[in-house]
């Protein structure tokens, strides 16, 4: 999968990918704000597990953002199941040198629309941490909507926090929305 924006590429992981991740996604600031199962110290090994198990998955739902021909980002979404198989979460962070310049808000826009239109999506997701308004402000520019605040519903770094709900629907039916019942 390749997406050329105007900012990065989104494009599939490669085994290569393992230095610049080892030195973009070992960083406590971006640990903070993603799940547990995010690795931190982020290592070499950590890196190349994580290569490993991406490539080989089907069908493909997790990309690096690349600039200047170096992968500095991912971000992926994990599809639902049962019922709510129409809905998608959807997750990413961007390398710290790489902040503020508008480029995880231009990837997010371009992996919603993906997302809808390959998988047949009417929601697409997501539950950033409430302190952290960075990614709130990302997920607002992208057209995503505040649906709720999920208080109490994560403990991170030993802290209970709330969090945000927010979310993309598209109006138009996918063609596999009929009752499998
Ligand atoms: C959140 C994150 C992905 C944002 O990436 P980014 O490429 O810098 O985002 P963008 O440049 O597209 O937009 C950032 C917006 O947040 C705003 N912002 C940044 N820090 C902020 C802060 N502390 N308070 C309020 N707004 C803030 C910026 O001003 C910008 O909004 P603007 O265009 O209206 O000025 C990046 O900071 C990151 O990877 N953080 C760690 C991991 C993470 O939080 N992932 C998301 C988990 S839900």
């Amino acid at each position: 999968m390749k997406i050329v924006l105007e900012r990065s590429i989104v494009r599939s992981w490669r085994g290569s990918d393992a230095d610049a991740l080892v030195k973009y996604a070992n960083n406590r600031k971006i640990w903070l704000n993603l799940r547990d199962r995010f690795p931190h110290p982020y290592t070499k090994r950590d890196a190349r597990d994580f290569l490993l198990s991406i490539t080989s998955r089907v069908p493909e739902t997790a990309f690096a953002i690349e600039v200047d021909e170096e992968a500095v980002g991912g971000i992926g979404f994990v599809p639902q199941q049962d019922v709510e198989r129409v809905s998608a979460e959807i997750g990413y962070w961007l390398a710290e040198p790489f902040w503020g310049r508008g480029i995880t808000t231009e990837a997010l826009v371009a992996v919603t629309r993906y997302a809808i239109d390959t998988h047949g999506l009417t929601r697409v997701y997501a539950v950033p941490f409430a302190y952290n308004t960075a990614s709130c402000r990302v997920l607002e520019k992208a057209g995503y909507v505040l649906e709720g605040r999920l208080k109490r519903s994560a403990i991170k770094d030993g802290v209970l926090i709330d969090q945000c709900q927010y979310a993309f629907t598209s109006p138009v039916d996918p063609p596999r929305a009929g009752s499998r019942g």
